[in-house]
């Protein structure tokens, strides 16, 4: 007993790591699970988090897209991350934005040193950030130290 809860401490970091990779929580168009827009989902929701945001996810990427109007949950926005500027190289990952606007995701990922995210419409409006990314949450800049992310 005192033996395998020693054990169970010394691995617990590793198994959590992969624990995340078993329950895939992300955004998806229509979702209404998630809060705080606007907000810096990352000052809560890390690894370091309390227990009840533990459960809730650690998101490896997170923000919100603003859009004009009340709820634009059927005509969401979508986030990409790609491994060069201009949508080029390789598509890292695709995110759709939920009923709040917000997009996040548990998923540990590979930003290669740096991706350039490219946020757009179904209807056909694109805004790229021109300058890369290497990891947090985009409400940790956009929003704060820079404009927030919008599109009409
Ligand atoms: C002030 C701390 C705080 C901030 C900031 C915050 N969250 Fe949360 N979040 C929580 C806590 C605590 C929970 C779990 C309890 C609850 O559901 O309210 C939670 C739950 C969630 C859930 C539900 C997960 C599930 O499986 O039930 C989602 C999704 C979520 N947050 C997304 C976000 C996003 C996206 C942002 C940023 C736009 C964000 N949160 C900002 C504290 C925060
Ligand atoms: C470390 C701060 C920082 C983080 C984190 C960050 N950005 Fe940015 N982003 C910027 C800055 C600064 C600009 C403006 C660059 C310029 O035009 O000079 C920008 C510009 C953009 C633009 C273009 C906006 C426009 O109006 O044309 C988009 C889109 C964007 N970022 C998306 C994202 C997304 C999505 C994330 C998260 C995956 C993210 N950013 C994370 C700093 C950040």
């Amino acid at each position: 007993m005192f033996a395998s809860a020693l054990l169970f401490t010394s691995i617990s970091a590793c198994s959590h790591y992969e624990a995340l990779q078993k329950d895939p929580k992300e955004s998806s168009k229509g979702d209404d699970e998630s809060h705080n827009e606007g907000q810096n989902c990352g000052s809560c929701h890390n690894i370091n988090g309390h227990e009840a945001v533990r459960e809730a996810g650690w998101w490896t990427v997170s923000g919100t897209v603003f859009r004009e109007g009340d709820d634009k949950g059927d005509d969401n926005a979508i986030v990409e991350l790609w491994e060069k500027p201009g949508r080029a190289g390789k598509l890292i990952k695709k995110l759709e934005t939920d009923k709040e606007g917000n997009f996040y995701t548990n998923q540990i990922l590979n930003f290669m040193g740096g991706c350039y995210p490219v946020i757009y419409t179904p209807g056909g409006q694109v805004k790229v950030m021109p300058i890369p990314y290497t990891g947090g949450s985009c409400n940790s800049c956009h929003g704060v130290s820079t404009s927030k992310l919008e599109l009409k």
